[in-house]
């Protein structure tokens, strides 16, 4: 499939989805969203993608944000559905059946901020800034903002974040929470790609079902939350890998997983 907006690449069952906008710093508009929204489809039905690793091109920015020469034409109706689009395309993400790592090589602003938020797992280079401006605009975060970041960093912190508007350099996001590791510029991709190769060597039904039972996390109570860990851990329990691996500690060799 061909994008003009985004470049994606598969090797070694890893998909690298790169936003390819770097003259506008990877602004997210509505085509680079939609032709996102296409890629994630596609790899979570992908027989050959086992972890998708998200960055953006050039060495600035991961995403500057929402594209705001498209903001500056909403109305109120369109504005909703404007973010409702939005929040469905990064729901994508999220909801992808793979994990997804998202590589912050700069800027990660408004709805850069919000793409990563939507990634299971961000690696940030050192050179990496966070920040929900969009009170600077007008504005409040619209693509899952309000929600993510405070579910994820806790609501005082994204409450200062959203209200001031101020960003949040690497070492400060490793801190609070909102990263989960920091590298030297330039190293984030290849971080990321590491941590993927990690985990594609697993077995690719228990990541599946961890994907699915992390990703409950926000909306179970914990007593449900915990009914859905056990129902995988035991469909788990009927997948070769499960027998694979365990046979394979027992014998005392490295497990051959198929995914099945
Ligand atoms: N939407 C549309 N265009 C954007 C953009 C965005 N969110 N962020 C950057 N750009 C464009 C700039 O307009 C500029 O385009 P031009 O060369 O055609 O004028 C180009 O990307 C480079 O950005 P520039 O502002 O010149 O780079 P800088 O190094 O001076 O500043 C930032 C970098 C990230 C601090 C600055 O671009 C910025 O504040 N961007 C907006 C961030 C934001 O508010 N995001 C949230 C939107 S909801």
């Amino acid at each position: 499939m061909s994008y003009e907006n985004i470049v994606t690449e598969i090797s070694d069952r890893i998909q690298t989805v790169t936003i390819n906008r770097p003259e506008k710093l990877n602004a997210l508009n509505l085509a680079t969203l939609s032709e996102l929204r296409r890629a994630f489809t596609e790899a979570a039905a992908s027989a050959d993608v086992d972890v998708v690793v998200l960055t953006g091109a050039g060495e600035k920015a991961f995403v500057a944000g929402a594209d705001i020469s498209e903001l500056a034409r909403l109305d109120v109706l369109g504005g909703r559905q404007y973010a409702l689009d939005g929040q469905a395309v990064l729901d994508a993400i999220e909801k992808c059946p793979k994990p997804v790592i998202a590589a912050v090589n700069g800027y990660a602003l408004g709805g850069g901020c919000e793409i990563a938020l939507a990634c299971h797992i961000r690696i940030a280079s050192e050179n990496a800034v966070f920040g929900q401006p969009e009170v600077k605009l007008g504005l409040i975060p619209g693509f899952g903002g309000t929600q993510r970041l405070a579910r994820l960093v806790g609501k005082g912190r994204a409450a200062e974040m959203i209200f001031t508007g101020a960003n949040v350099k690497a070492d400060e996001a490793f801190r609070i929470g909102l990263v989960n590791k920091v590298c030297p510029a330039g190293e984030s991709v290849s971080e990321a790609l590491a941590m993927a190769k990690t985990i594609a060597a697993q077995g690719q039904v228990a990541v599946r079902y961890a994907v699915e039972a992390v990703n409950a996390v926000h909306e179970t109570s914990l007593e449900q939350g915990l009914v859905i860990e056990a129902s995988y851990f035991g469909l788990c329990c009927g997948s070769e890998d499960f027998k694979e691996g365990t046979s394979a500690f027992l014998e005392k060799r490295k497990p051959n997983f198929t995914g099945k």
